[in-house]
């Protein structure tokens, strides 16, 4: 089968990959790349465990081609930390005890990181709306809820 070329930016860097057509962003990263952040779950876009970030915006990436991200930036949980600093949201899920498993975490992490970015000071409805499509099957959501809210206070607390 003939393969397609992708680059793209993967937590920063650019990277290059031959796909076949069909493959997904999630295999592609996972096995191509090596960044087994995202998890593979359902397959089939319902549980969010595959959660990751192309040009900000949060995507199923079991759902997304992988030569659809040709030229575009895709992050991950693997790129959150800032040399050995965590972010504030990875902060937050240990003080709050937001992962138990921490099989959902890293999808969790990221669909929380998109709604933080584009909303630093996010309501709780806000929050619940947008870690709506992960599913949790340990915490009853409640810490990651309020680790949410929490890093968020802690983002704007850093910059007044
Ligand atoms: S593995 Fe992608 S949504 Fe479940
Ligand atoms: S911490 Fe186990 S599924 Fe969420």
């Amino acid at each position: 089968m003939s393969k397609t070329a992708v680059q793209f930016r993967h937590n920063g860097n650019d990277v290059a990959v031959f796909v076949d057509g069909g493959t997904n962003l999630l295999t592609t990263l996972r096995d191509s790349i090596g960044d087994t952040a995202p998890k593979y779950g359902c397959g089939q876009g319902t549980c969010g465990v595959c959660t990751v970030l192309i040009d900000g915006e949060p995507h199923l990436s079991c759902l997304t081609l992988a030569e659809t991200c040709q030229g575009l930036a895709v992050e991950t949980a693997n790129g959150l930390k800032n040399g050995p600093a965590l972010h504030p949201l990875q902060v937050a899920f240990m003080e709050q005890f937001a992962a138990q498993c921490g099989f959902c975490t890293p999808g969790m992490l990221m669909a929380a990181k998109a709604l933080i970015d584009r909303n630093p000071s996010p309501t709780r409805e806000q929050v619940v709306e947008a870690i709506s499509g992960n599913i949790c099957r340990c915490t009853g959501y409640e810490p990651i809820i309020n680790a949410v809210l929490a890093a968020a206070a802690a983002r704007g607390a850093r910059r007044a």
